[in-house]
């Protein structure tokens, strides 16, 4: 326990440096939120915590919690911070960032009250519209000012991006040689997989806080930053490279942007008909249907927003014949189609003619929606917590077949995707994140990621049999997660998902490591190639 007495002391004696950091903030600040008489008592006032963290916080964190060079401190966006971890970061900082620790500076009170503060919503709702999008764009590189080649040797589309979440970095890996070709440093905590534009050129970020990143890898350069949101959850690219959508958890929207630059064309509202609003929950691309998919939290509604200059204009509200002209058509691009569900749909993942949805709903069950007649058309026995977003299919026996880890349940889900039965619930060894496979091997690979005793074993089914027939443990006792194939299918490569974590490289045949590669917590890796072609054993 921490010796009160001495902590008055260290606290009295703090507050004068409390006030210099503040002072230098305010330097470069905008001075409306400063309170400096507020600070000037700050030493022992347990009861303002607002002026606490004006004065310690607000530098790096913002005036009113949203972020700038440190993460937005909001109860959203600290949903994966326990309160615990919170006042320990607090109170010790972050070795190796800009979080300093104050625990010499402020007492226990003070940083537990900083702790209830962050976890506590904003009084006034802030507004992150078109004007905020617009303002917080950065235009690093001028379009089409680089070369339109790669400025290295390797396969260009044989490359992994791996997405470091331990040190907030990214790094360029050649799929060949399985060397680092650049590293880089990204936004805090990048959120849902990174997305490619078709010839596999640029790869673009979300991250956590709503910032999107595009990044010429034939250049090795960041292009261009947008701020889309302040709690984004991912994002997805247009099959045609033109635009990509975010999907906001806060505020409740969606953004489309020109991919050029990264300039926002257009903010989605995502409510229902009688106003009620919604988080979004994911949005996905669908090229042959040349349009976004987008799941929504909180109404049970799946949008469908087209891309396709020729589509036909949306009709908003009950229409009863479209060519009586009784409906009003919404315009502009993008505008939602509508697709109203009986039951909330959050995690989903399309057939492989994108026909189909097959989602989770929060009830517990399955459901298939048919995206051309609007409507769902069967339910499909799917138990846990499925994390359909990690599905993958192939042909078993003559049909095609898609599988899902679950999060809940220790069961990998085999579904017939032609009479949406339920083939085979493979049990694991404990409820999993990720699921992978690849056109060119027998096996897909699945970890236990959400099982604390078995979370460092790899399981290998065989997709002919639908059964396990290896385990593997990368690096015993340690976090094992998320594995991704070179371009011929020929390497597995998967995370420790640690600190001071590697990737390690599998020889997908004879199931030997032939490689480790130190990385912070590499949450996970894509491949170009893979990604681009919509490879049936990795997520789109
Ligand atoms: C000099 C800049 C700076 C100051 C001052 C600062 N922080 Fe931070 N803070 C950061 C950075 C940068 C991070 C991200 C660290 C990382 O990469 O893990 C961070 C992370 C955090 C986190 C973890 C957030 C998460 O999502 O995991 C919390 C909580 C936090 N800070 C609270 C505070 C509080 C409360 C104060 C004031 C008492 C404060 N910080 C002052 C820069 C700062």
């Amino acid at each position: 326990m921490r010796d009160v007495a001495l902590n008055k002391l260290r606290c009295g004696l703090i507050a004068g440096l409390a006030g210099a950091t503040f002072a230098a903030g305010a330097a470069n600040d905008a001075p409306a939120n400063a309170q400096p008489s507020a600070v000037a008592t700050a030493s022992m006032v347990h009861t303002d915590v607002n002026a606490i963290y004006q004065a310690n916080c607000a530098s790096c964190h913002g005036p009113d919690r949203l972020g700038a060079t440190g993460p937005v401190l909001l109860p959203l966006n600290l949903e994966r911070l326990r309160r615990p971890a919170a006042i320990k970061t607090i109170t010790e900082g972050r070795i190796a960032t800009q979080m300093p620790g104050f625990g010499s500076i402020l007492t226990a009170q003070e940083i537990n009250a900083l702790a209830d503060l962050i976890y506590t919503p904003l009084a006034k709702t802030p507004t992150w519209g078109m004007d905020e999008i617009r303002a917080s764009r950065i235009e690093y590189v001028k379009v089409g000012s680089l070369p339109n080649k790669p400025v290295f040797k390797a396969d260009p589309l044989n490359l992994f991006v791996v997405v470091e979440i331990g040190d907030h970095h990214v790094t360029i890996l050649d799929g060949d040689k399985f060397e680092a070709i650049a590293r880089f440093p990204t936004r805090y905590a990048l959120h849902g997989g990174p997305k490619f534009s078709p010839d596999g050129r640029y790869v673009y970020f979300a991250s956590r806080d709503g910032w999107i990143a595009k990044y010429d890898i034939w250049n090795l350069k960041l292009v261009a930053e947008v701020r889309a949101g302040i709690n984004t959850r991912n994002l997805a690219v247009s099959g045609d490279g033109r635009y990509a959508m975010v999907a906001n958890y806060f505020p409740n929207t969606l953004v489309a942007l020109d991919t050029r630059d990264l300039s926002p064309i257009r903010v989605i509202e995502a409510k229902d008909d009688d106003g009620k609003s919604s988080r979004v929950s994911a949005v996905y691309d669908a090229a042959p249907r040349k349009s976004f998919i987008a799941a929504l939290k909180d109404i049970p509604e799946v949008w469908e927003l087209s891309y396709d200059d020729k589509a036909p204009p949306v009709y908003a509200g009950p229409v009863h014949d479209y060519k009586m002209g009784e409906a009003i058509a919404v315009k502009g691009p993008f505008s939602p189609r509508r697709i109203k569900l009986g039951d909330y749909l959050d995690d989903f993942f399309f057939d492989p003619a994108y026909k189909h949805v097959i989602g989770s709903s929060r009830s517990g069950n399955g459901q298939v929606v048919n995206l051309d007649i609007g409507r769902k058309i069967a339910d499909v026995d799917l138990p846990g917590l499925p994390h359909l977003g990690s599905g993958i299919t192939w042909e078993y026996q003559g049909r095609p077949v898609m599988a899902s880890p679950n999060l809940k349940a220790g069961v990998v889900t085999v579904i017939d995707m032609k009479s949406w039965q339920t083939i085979k619930q493979i049990p694991t060894l404990g409820p999993g994140f990720f699921m992978r496979s690849h056109e060119k091997t027998p096996f897909a690979w699945v970890d236990v990621f959400n099982d604390p005793k078995n979370n460092d074993v790899i399981q290998i089914i065989d997709k002919a049999t639908l059964k396990i027939v290896r385990e593997l443990k990368p690096s015993p006792g340690r976090i094992a997660a998320h594995t991704e194939f070179t371009r011929d299918g020929k390497y597995a490569v998967v995370s420790i998902w640690e600190s001071d974590g590697e990737l390690v490289v599998y020889d997908a045949k004879t199931l030997e490591v032939v490689k480790r590669i130190p990385m912070s917590k590499p949450s996970g890796k894509y491949n170009v190639y893979n990604k681009i072609t919509h490879s049936e054993g990795t997520s789109h």
